[in-house]
This record gives C-alpha cells, structure tokens and sequence, in this order.
C-alpha cells in the first residue's frame, strides 16, 4: 500500500464521527497538497461542471463536507458568491475560511438533523463525503430537506456503495416518494487516479420536487 492509500485508509477506517473529526482536523493543514497534488482529487471540478449546467448563479448552496473548501473555491470562479460551508471538522472549516469564498460556516453532522430551516438553500453540494466511514446515506434526506423544490442535489458516490451501502434504497425511496427526480448521472470516473486507481466514483444530479 502506497502513502497515499494509507492516508486514505485512515480516514476510512475512523471508528466514529468524533474519530473521523480528529483525523480530519489533523489532515487539514496539507489535505489540499496531498489529495490534489498527489492523489489528483477530481471529485471538485466534475461536481461543479456539473452543477454549472443547472444552477442559477444567485443561488444560495450548501457545500455539504465543505472540507478545506475546494468546491467552495471553484464555485466562486464559476460567478456563484452565496455560499454555506458546513462540515463536521472545524479544522478543515479554518482552512476553508482562508479561501473568502463563504459568507456562513457551520460544524455539522450529516447523518443527524441539520441545523438548516427546511427549503432554505437552492441548491446542495457533497463532494467525497458521502463515502465509505464519512456521511451515510440517510444524510440524503436532509439534503433533500432543506434544498427548496425545484433545486438541486449534486453528490459523489461509488457506484460500489451505491450498490452496498445503502443508497439504492434512499434514493429509489426519495424517487417514489415524489421527492427528487433524478437529472443526470455521470460516467463512472477515477477520481482519486493516483490515490484509489481502482475506485470509481459518480456525479449525481437531483432536481428536489417537493
Ligand atoms: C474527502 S473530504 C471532501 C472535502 C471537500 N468536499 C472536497 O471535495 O475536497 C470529506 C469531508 O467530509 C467531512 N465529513 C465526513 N463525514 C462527515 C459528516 N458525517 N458530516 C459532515 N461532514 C463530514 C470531513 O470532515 C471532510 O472535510
């Protein structure tokens, strides 16, 4: 196992959610360095391309698991200047302060209720969160909670978890609920190719519809 993957592992491998924290606010200070200039992280400018398709530029968006706030940082280039960065680690939320990009920044848990009054952002972002030890996939219901109908939910995901960690049946429920409808669902992709080669992740899109 390269450095790399190891960095990766330890983070997967946290026991809880405090654990995960810690490791997080560990990783902070050279995150950026390791998962962009080592690992060649690609999760942030496919998600943004993504969201760029769909989202009005005025719209307020939730970068859910902010982290260092790449997203954040690209989003502001894409002309998108009303932003909340929420994540569980306050370590990584300093750093994503340094980049002026978000106007609110939030510690929160996605798994637990979040602390957002329902229908009050227009869109959602969760980049390389929503994966294996990280956020569940009953976080999706906040997501979908607390985005107004007719925005949107953009997200990566394995296609493995997908499959095996529960988020066929939250999705497929959300979809026969009426809730979202899906928009677009990205070509598997390497995102991590010189961190996880093997692993494949994809950008979804959801429109909220009630
Ligand atoms: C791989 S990083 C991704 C950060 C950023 N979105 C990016 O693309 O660079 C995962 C981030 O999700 C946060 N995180 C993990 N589990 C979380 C949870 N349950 N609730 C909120 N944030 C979480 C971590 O603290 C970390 O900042």
């Amino acid at each position: 196992m390269t450095e790399e993957q190891n960095l990766i592992q330890w983070v997967y491998s946290s026991k809880n959610e405090q654990e995960l924290g810690e490791r997080y606010d560990q990783w902070a200070s050279s995150y950026e360095k390791d998962l962009i200039g080592d690992f060649g992280w690609y999760g942030p400018p496919s998600s943004v391309t993504a969201a760029a398709k769909y989202v009005p530029k005025d719209s307020r968006i939730l970068d859910a698991g902010a982290g260092t706030g790449l997203v954040g940082q690209l989003l502001n280039e894409h002309g998108y200047h009303n932003l909340v960065a929420m994540d569980l680690s306050e370590g990584m939320l300093d750093q994503a302060r340094k980049k002026n990009v978000y106007g609110e920044f939030q510690q929160m848990v996605m798994g637990e209720s979040l602390g957002f009054p329902t229908d009050s952002f227009d869109a959602a972002l969760s980049v390389g969160v929503l994966t294996v030890g990280h956020a569940p996939a009953s976080s999706l219901n906040e997501l979908v909670r607390v985005v107004r109908p007719g925005g949107h939910i953009i997200f990566t995901l394995r296609p493995d978890l997908y499959e095996d960690g529960g988020f066929k049946e939250v999705q497929t429920a959300l979809e026969s609920e009426g809730k979202w409808k899906l928009v677009e669902m990205g070509d598997p992709m390497q995102a991590l190719p010189k961190g996880e080669p093997d692993v494949l992740h994809q950008v979804w899109v959801y429109e909220v519809t009630s």
